[in-house]
C-alpha cells in the first residue's frame, strides 16, 4: 500500500531531480503515511512560539523563541499536563519543542465552536504577550506532522502556498494590539480509496481571530476584538476553536510541496546563472592565461638548463641565464617547501577544514538525493552532526599528514588539538550563547541533557575517531616535496601593494563570497525567519561554484607571490581564501542593519554570536580549500622543472 502510493511520484521526482527539477523541492516521504478512519482522533501537537517577520515593517524583531506552555502565555493545557514528544538531536538543536495539546480533531468531522479553557491574564503576563505580538511572534502547530500554516498568495505567480505558523495577534486599524483567542482549523484530507475509509492529512491552515465573548463562547462574528490592556487588568480570555475538513486532490506523497514554495524561482535561477557565467568566464580566462604563462616559464627554465649543460665554457649561456633567471618562481625552489611558521596551528585548522569540507559536501548531496524529508523534523541538523562526528577521522588524518609533511615534532599536541581546538571553540561559544537564551527563559536554550549528549558524542565517538585518523596519518609516509629545501632561508624582497597580506586577502576572499552571496541570502532568511529551506539544488551548484572560484583565485595569488619571490604561500593562501568567511560576517552585519531590528542586548549578542560562529567555520572551510589548491599547484609546477 505504502509503495503504491509513494513510489511513483518519488521515483519520477528522483529521475527529474538532476534536470530542471533541481530547483524545486524534492524529498522522499521519509515517514510512513498514517491513514485515519472517519471519526478517528488526529493529534495536534504544539511547537515552540517563534518570531517571524513583523507585519508592519517585515523585519525580524527578535530571535528568541518560547515554549508554547511558557506560563506568561496562559495557553490551554491538556488534561494531566502537556507531554513532550521525543525528538531527534537536530530537531532539538534547531529549536523544536513539540508537546501535546488539548485540541481534539476527529477525521472528517466538522465541529464548530468548541470551548477550550479560559485564562486570566495578570498585568505582567499581559505586557509580556503584548510585547510578543508586537514583535510578530507566531504559533507553530503540527497536525499529523504537517505544520499548520497560513495561506499566502504569491503576487508574482498567483500560486497559493502555505507559510508555516500563524500569528498570535496583530494590530487593529487604530493601532491597538489584538490577541487571537479563536482558531479556525481547516484540515485538508485525501481519500486513499473510493470507500473513503482511509483518509490522510495533506494540508493544514489555521485562521486565527479575536473574539471578546461576554458569555459562553459562541463564535459569532459580531463580538468585539480583545484589545490587550484595554479595560485594565486582570483580563479574562476564553479560548475556542472550530475544525473544518475539506477534501483535497493532493496526494500524501506531495503534501509538502505547498510548504516548500520557493520564492520567485525565476529570479533565483537568473541570479545564479548570472553569477555562474561571470565567475566561470573570469576563472577560465585567468586560468588559461596562467597555464600559458606557466608553460612558457617551464620551457624557458628547462631550455636554460639544457644550454647550461651543453655549453662547456658556459660563459655566454650563464650570462643569458643570469639575466633571465633573475626573476620568476624558479628562484624560490629552495624555499617553497620550507615548513610554515606555526605548522601545528595550520595543520589543526586544515584537518578541521577538511572535516567540514567533506561534511558540507555530503550533507548537500544527501539532501539533494531527497533523504532529508521535511517530515523528519531536524533531519538536516541530525545528519550534519552525525557526519561531522564520523568525519573527525578524516580531520585527524589530514591534520597528522600535513603536520608530518611539515616536519612537525609536537605530534602529541597535534593529535590532541585536532579534535579539541575548533570543536572546543564552537562548543564554548555555543554554551555561552545558550546562557543568554536560558536567561531569557527561551525555549531555544538547549536543555542540559542535550548538552550532555553532545559532549558524550564528542568525547566517546568523535575524539577516538580523530585519534585513529591521526594515528594512520602519522604512520603514512609524509608527502615528499619534489625539490630540496635549502639550509638557509632566502631573503624576501618587498612586494607590491596588492600582494601585501591585507589587500590580497580582501581581493581573494571577495570572489568565493560572490559565488555564494545569493544563496546566503536565502539561507539566512530561512535561518532567522524560520522558513523551511529546501533549495538544495541551488545550494549544491553554489557549493561547487564556490570551490572552483576559491581554488582558482588562491592559485593565482600563490603564483603571483612565488613570482614575487615570496615563498610564504601556506598561511597566505589559507588566510586569503578564508577571508570569504570574513565577508560572510560582514554580510551578516549588513543583514542585521537592513532586515533585523532587535531591541535588547541579548538579541544582539545572540545574532552576532551565531553569525561569528558560522563565519568562523566558513573561514576554516574556505581557507582549507585555498590551501590545498595552492599546495597541489605548487607541487605540480616544481615537479615539472629540472633543478640541479
Ligand atoms: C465540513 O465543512 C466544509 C466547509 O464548510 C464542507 O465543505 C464539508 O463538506 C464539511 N464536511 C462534512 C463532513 O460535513
Amino acid at each position: 500500500m505504502f509503495f503504491k502510493d509513494v513510489a511513483p511520484s518519488a521515483l519520477v521526482a528522483s529521475l527529474l531531480a538532476v534536470g530542471p527539477q533541481v530547483a524545486s523541492a524534492f524529498y522522499l516521504p521519509g515517514v510512513a503515511p498514517t491513514s485515519y478512519k472517519p471519526g478517528d482522533q488526529v493529534p495536534l501537537y504544539v511547537n515552540s512560539i517563534k518570531p517571524v517577520a513583523s507585519p508592519q515593517d517585515s523585519r525580524l524583531h527578535s530571535i528568541v523563541s518560547y515554549d508554547y506552555y511558557h506560563p506568561a502565555f496562559h495557553f490551554c493545557q491538556p488534561e494531566g499536563g502537556p507531554e513532550p514528544m521525543s525528538e531527534s538531536l537536530g530537531s532539538i538543536l534547531f529549536g523544536d519543542r513539540i508537546m501535546s495539546s488539548p485540541f481534539e480533531l476527529h477525521m472528517n468531522k466538522n465541529e464548530t465552536c468548541k470551548p477550550l479553557c479560559s485564562a486570566t491574564y495578570p498585568e505582567k503576563s499581559m505586557e509580556f504577550v503584548k510585547k510578543r505580538i508586537e514583535q510578530g511572534y507566531s504559533l507553530n502547530w503540527l497536525v499529523d506532522g504537517l505544520p499548520a500554516g497560513q495561506q499566502i498568495e504569491d503576487q508574482m505567480t498567483g500560486a497559493t502556498f502555505y507559510s508555516p505558523g500563524f500569528l498570535m495577534g496583530q494590530d487593529d486599524e487604530s493601532g491597538n494590539v489584538v490577541f487571537n483567542n479563536h482558531y479556525e482549523i481547516w484540515v485538508e484530507y485525501h481519500a486513499v480509496n473510493r470507500n473513503a475509509d482511509q483518509l490522510r492529512v495533506v494540508g493544514v491552515v489555521v485562521q486565527p481571530s479575536s473574539k471578546k465573548y461576554s458569555g459562553e463562547p459562541d463564535c459569532r462574528d459580531n463580538h468585539p476584538q480583545i484589545v490587550l490592556g484595554e479595560d485594565g487588568t486582570p483580563q479574562e480570555v476564553k479560548f475556542s476553536y472550530s475544525v473544518y475538513w475539506r477534501k483535497s486532490p493532493t496526494a500524501w506523497a506531495t503534501r509538502w510541496d505547498k510548504y516548500l514554495h520557493v520564492f520567485d524561482p525565476k529570479i533565483h535561477w537568473f541570479w545564479l546563472i548570472d553569477t555562474a557565467i561571470i565567475v566561470i568566464i573570469l576563472v577560465l580566462t585567468v586560468m588559461s592565461i596562467l597555464v600559458r604563462t606557466l608553460k612558457r616559464d617551464i620551457n624557458r627554465y628547462n631550455r636554460l638548463d639544457q644550454i647550461n649543460l651543453d655549453d662547456l665554457n658556459g660563459t655566454s649561456a650563464l650570462e643569458e641565464e643570469g639575466v633571465q633567471e633573475d626573476s620568476g618562481w624558479k628562484l624560490v625552489h629552495g624555499d617553497v617547501f620550507r615548513a610554515p611558521t606555526r605548522p601545528l596551528l595550520l595543520s589543526v585548522l586544515l584537518g578541521n577544514g577538511a572535516q567540514l569540507f567533506v561534511m558540507t559536501g555530503s550533507t548537500i548531496v544527501f539532501a539533494l538525493l531527497g533523504f532529508l524529508s521535511p517530515s523528519n523534523r531536524g533531519s538536516l541538523g541530525t545528519i550534519m552532526i552525525l557526519l561531522y562526528t564520523v568525519l573527525s577521522f578524516v580531520g585527524g588524518y589530514v591534520s597528522a599528514r600535513v603536520y608530518k609533511s611539515h616536519q612537525g615534532e609536537q605530534w602529541k599536541a597535534n593529535i590532541v588539538l585536532t579534535p579539541l581546538l575548533v570543536p572546543g571553540i564552537v562548543f564554548a561559544a555555543f554554551f555561552f550563547l545558550d546562557l543568554f537564551l536560558w536567561a531569557k527563559q527561551s525555549s531555544g536554550a538547549v536543555p542540559f541533557t542535550t548538552m550532555l549528549v553532545i559532549i558524550g558524542i564528542w568525547f566517546v565517538i568523535s575524539i577516538p575517531l580523530s585519534f585513529a585518523g591521526s594515528w594512520l596519518g602519522f604512520r603514512a609516509s609524509p608527502v615528499e616535496p619534489p625539490v630540496r629545501t635549502n639550509q638557509i632561508p632566502r631573503q624576501i624582497p618587498p612586494v607590491t601593494t596588492y600582494l601585501k597580506p591585507i589587500p590580497s586577502m580582501l581581493i581573494v576572499g571577495l570572489l568565493p563570497f560572490g559565488a555564494i552571496f545569493v544563496e546566503l541570502y536565502f539561507i539566512m532568511s530561512s535561518l532567522w525567519f524560520s522558513r523551511i529551506y529546501y533549495m538544495f539544488g541551488f545550494l549544491f551548484l553554489c557549493y561547487v561554484l564556490m570551490i572552483i572560484v576559491c581554488a582558482s583565485v588562491t592559485i593565482l595569488l600563490t603564483y603571483f607571490l612565488l613570482c614575487a619571490e615570496n615563498y610564504h604561500w601556506q598561511w597566505r593562501s589559507f588566510m586569503a581564501a578564508g577571508m570569504s568567511g570574513g565577508y560572510i560576517f560582514l554580510n551578516c552585519l549588513l543583514y542585521l542593519v537592513t532586515k533585523v531590528k532587535l531591541g535588547g542586548l541579548a538579541g544582539m549578542v545572540l545574532y552576532i554570536g551565531y553569525s561569528a560562529l558560522i563565519s568562523l567555520l566558513f573561514f576554516i572551510l574556505s581557507g582549507t580549500i585555498g590551501y590545498f589548491a595552492s599546495w597541489w599547484f605548487v607541487q605540480r609546477i616544481y615537479k615539472s622543472i629540472k633543478i640541479d
